[in-house]
């Protein structure tokens, strides 16, 4: 791989996983596109440009100029904001993923991966230890873009012989860059809250369990399964990759371990049925066997990591 196009990558995933994607094969060999006209200081060292996913011209001209061979497709509308806009979820998420996989196969990329979601899953499928092969009855917009997405994307890897691959996300918690209107939110807000208030007002039940992981982790997922050897892979664009579960009241525990005087207050919207539909575990053996998955942080050591580096940030004033 020559030359990496990374779409979507100012929002919460992208403008870390670019850092790392640049870390691993150079920055002038990443380029960083997005919607957005401006990107975060973190990308401004190295190529980035406009594109909107929707607009398959506009992928193709930066895809030309700098002979791109392998996509990485982050540009998404998640599910909260998906629910509050359902046309605009399946334009950007539907139309956006077809027109990469066309420039794709058009252009012989040697690579794509496009991340699928936990929202794949929905209320008729097992929520402990849900496995990987499974019902996929989701009842959010964003979710029935996620299934159609994992079954384009198998379409193409099955009648094309393209190179795609993909993990089915967690709720992903980190403290660079604030997540994008999705339903784990709160287990990213409640962090920052709880530096600047001490208190914290959750838009989920306290009993509401969902699968998480630490921003390390997620990296760590996607640049290994990028970099695995395809031949070996007998699932491409659904692993389903497990790290932590936890309930608001236990989130808000650990918090309170560093913080004694935090306190919670709840009032749930409609993001709680959103996150009812969801598994409270999953099982990744799938990704365990076929590309080595292995997480490394648990509640407690994320818990000491966040609030250390957004107290930090506070201080400066940057938060
Ligand atoms: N963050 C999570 O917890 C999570 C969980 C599961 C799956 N995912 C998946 O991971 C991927 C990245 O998610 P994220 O959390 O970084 O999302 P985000 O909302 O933070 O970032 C998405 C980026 O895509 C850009 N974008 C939107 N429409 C676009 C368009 N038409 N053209 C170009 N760019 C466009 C946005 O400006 C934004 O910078 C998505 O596919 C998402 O579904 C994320």
């Amino acid at each position: 791989m020559k030359k990496i196009l990374v779409v979507g990558a100012y929002g919460q995933i992208g403008s870390e996983l670019t850092v790392a994607l640049r870390n691993i094969y150079g920055v002038e060999n990443v380029i960083a596109s997005d919607k957005k006209t401006e990107p975060c200081e973190s990308l401004k060292n190295g190529p980035f440009a406009y594109v909107d996913a929707t607009n398959k011209d506009s992928i193709l001209e930066i895809v030309k100029k700098y002979k791109i061979d392998a996509i990485v497709h982050l540009a998404a509308i998640l599910s909260a904001n998906g629910e509050k806009n359902p046309m605009l979820a399946w334009n950007v998420n539907m139309n956006g993923l077809l027109n990469v996989l066309e420039i794709a196969r058009e252009y012989k990329m040697e690579r794509v991966f496009v991340p699928s979601s936990i929202a794949v899953f929905g209320p008729t499928t097992p929520a402990d230890n849900t496995p990987q092969e499974t019902i996929l009855q989701p009842t959010t917009m964003y979710g029935l873009t996620k299934v159609s997405g994992e079954l384009l994307c198998n379409y193409y890897v099955n009648k094309y012989g393209l190179d795609i691959r993909g993990v089915r996300y967690p709720g992903i918690i980190s403290y660079d860059t604030l997540p994008g209107g999705g339903t784990t939110d709160y287990a990213v807000a409640i962090y920052y809250d709880a530096i600047k208030y001490k208190k914290y007002t959750c838009f989920v039940k306290a009993d509401t369990m969902l699968p998480m992981m630490y921003m390390p982790d997620c990296l760590k997922a996607s640049t290994d399964l990028f970099q695995a050897d395809f031949s070996k892979l007998k699932h491409h664009c659904n692993f389903n990759v497990g790290s932590m579960s936890f309930t608001v009241t236990e989130l808000a525990a650990s918090i309170k371990k560093y913080i004694p005087d935090f306190e919670i207050i709840y009032a749930p919207d409609y993001r709680q049925a959103i996150a009812d539909s969801w598994p409270n575990s999953l099982d990744d053996s799938a990704a365990r066997k076929e590309w080595g998955w292995k997480p490394s942080y648990d509640l407690d050591s994320m818990t000491r990591d966040m609030l250390e580096k957004l107290g930090e940030k506070h201080k400066k004033g940057l938060i």
